[in-house]
């Protein structure tokens, strides 16, 4: 099976107070921390080892809380049975440098990639394991429509239908673009194979100074070893302070990381 990786670094400058004594990821989004709900992803795709990567500030919060995996609720339910090890990330250098810091943990197993920021209604169990059994090498991206596509890592289309770039923050962060060029964001969630390493270590930053999780996807694009699947149901980015509370009623009327009864057991 494939390994997981949380990502919950960062510097969370969007949260104001709310971060000024905890990570970001430790913050309440409905009845749960927000990191819990990547690592129910991850469990339910069937991933048990997982690394999660997070910044020097309140990284043995995350060792208070979550201890080894084997984590139950307070009234003694099993809640994760996963295999956890933690990374400190000491400065934020980009989604791309966490990633590369799951070399020695992952191996030559395959990866799958969780922004600790991002929440789903659906697990996508199908798609991530059809990657990690039927998809024999490159990477597989994940796609949801937004009203504001500016903010996310956008995928540009040819005539034919395929993805023939991939754009990080097309006008807001990528000045050639006065507009996005589909209104397609490519969320928090990527499947990488073992290579994804070797093009880490081709990259350079980013106009932001960060090793850009985009600019990974589209050498995989270029090599012609990307895959994409639609997202099941909505997506959130839990990043800003607006979102916490809506995303939470979200959850109580939704639920979030189901599983649809189609999906394998
Ligand atoms: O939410 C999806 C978007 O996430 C994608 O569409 C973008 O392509 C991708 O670059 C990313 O965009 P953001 O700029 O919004 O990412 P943010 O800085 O908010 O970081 C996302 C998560 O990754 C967050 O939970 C913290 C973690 N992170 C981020 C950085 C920069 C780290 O663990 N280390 C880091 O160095």
């Amino acid at each position: 099976m494939a390994k997981g990786l949380i990502c919950a670094g960062g510097e969370a400058t969007r949260l104001g107070e709310l971060t000024r004594i905890t990570n970001k990821h430790l913050l309440p989004v409905g009845e749960w921390p927000m990191v819990y709900y990547s690592l129910a992803l991850l469990q339910a795709a069937g991933v048990r080892e997982v690394l999660i990567v997070t910044g020097q500030n309140h990284a043995g919060e995350f060792i208070d809380l979550l201890g080894d995996g084997h984590t139950p609720t307070r009234e003694g339910e099993p809640l994760f049975d996963l295999d956890l090890t933690y990374k400190v990330q000491t400065k934020a250098g980009g989604i791309a440098q966490v990633v590369a810091m799951a070399e020695s943990f992952a191996g030559d197993d395959k990866l799958v990639v969780c922004l600790g920021d991002n929440i789903f209604e659906y697990a996508e169990v199908d798609a991530i394991r059809s990657f990690v059994e039927e998809q024999e090498s490159g990477a597989k991206i994940f796609l949801k429509e937004v009203p504001d596509p500016e903010r996310f890592g956008v995928p540009q289309f040819g005539e034919d239908g395929e993805i023939i770039d991939l754009i990080e923050k097309p006008v807001m962060l990528d000045k050639r673009f006065t507009e996005a060029p589909s209104n397609l964001a490519v969320v928090g969630l990527y499947c990488f194979d073992s290579t994804v390493y070797d093009i880490i270590r081709t990259l350079e930053p980013s106009a932001r100074g960060e090793y850009e999780i985009t600019d990974v996807n589209r050498a995989y694009m270029e090599r012609g070893n990307l895959t994409h699947a639609e997202v099941q149901g909505w997506w959130r980015d839990a990043g800003t302070y607006e979102s916490l509370g809506s995303i939470g009623t979200l959850i109580s009327e939704t639920g979030a990381n189901k599983v649809r009864k189609s999906a394998r057991a």
